[in-house]
């Protein structure tokens, strides 16, 4: 899975159900990225699109607990595992804050759109600068946009070395085996 995502300085999304900016280039960018794809979001973000439905040219799947939910173009499940199943490897986790929390450690590709501007949030992305799970794979150059600075930063998890489950601390010397010394000889 990724995920895909527009943040402020504080890795604010959204305040008030609404989302905190509308960058044409950025929502274009959204489009391309998504278009043919799943996409999967939970309810509120799914209410907070136009019309209440599914983006359209992509399969939308929306979390919701609420077993008599419907959207149109918008496939419905009731829990993350179902919706795993349903989506598929190559889905876009599209928010909001709630589905990103659960869903962002099976996303091997996080395409953050930062923005340098702090309004109130009430909604949050987790702050991938400081986990050290995540590290930059690549970064646009600095775009404005009516007055608004704004750059593309995509994360990818932080690989485990192979080794790093190999090395073993190294014993110390007080407790190095001695010759004669059995640890069953009861000393
Ligand atoms: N900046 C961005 O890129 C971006 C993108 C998307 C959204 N947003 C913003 O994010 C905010 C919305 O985020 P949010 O966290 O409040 O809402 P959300 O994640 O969009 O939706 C939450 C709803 O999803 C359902 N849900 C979540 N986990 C579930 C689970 N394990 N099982 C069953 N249902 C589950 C529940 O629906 P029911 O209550 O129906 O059970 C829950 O109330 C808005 O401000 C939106 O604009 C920002």
């Amino acid at each position: 899975m990724q995920a895909i995502v527009a943040v402020s300085e504080n890795w604010g999304i959204g305040k008030d159900n609404d989302l905190l900016f509308r960058i044409s280039a950025d929502l274009k960018r959204f489009r391309e990225l998504t278009a043919g794809h799943t996409v999967v979001m939970g309810r509120k973000t799914l209410e907070s699109l136009p019309g209440g439905k599914g983006l359209p040219k992509r399969r939308n799947i929306v979390l919701t607990s609420n077993p008599n939910f419907t959207a149109e173009n918008a496939e419905v499940v009731s829990n993350p595992a179902q919706l795993i199943f349903t989506a598929g490897a190559d889905a876009f986790v599209i928010g909001g804050a709630s589905v990103y929390q659960q869903l962002l450690s099976l996303c091997d590709r996080v395409y953050v759109t930062k923005v340098f501007a702090c309004p109130e949030a009430d909604a949050f992305f987790p702050n991938l600068d400081e986990s050290p799970s995540w590290e930059v794979a690549a970064e646009s150059e600095i775009m404005e946009e009516n007055g608004i600075r704004f750059q593309y930063v995509d994360y990818v998890p932080v690989e485990v070395e192979e080794d790093d489950f190999l090395t073993m601390p190294t014993p110390p010397e007080a407790f190095a085996p001695v010759d004669g010394f059995s640890p069953f000889s009861g000393f």
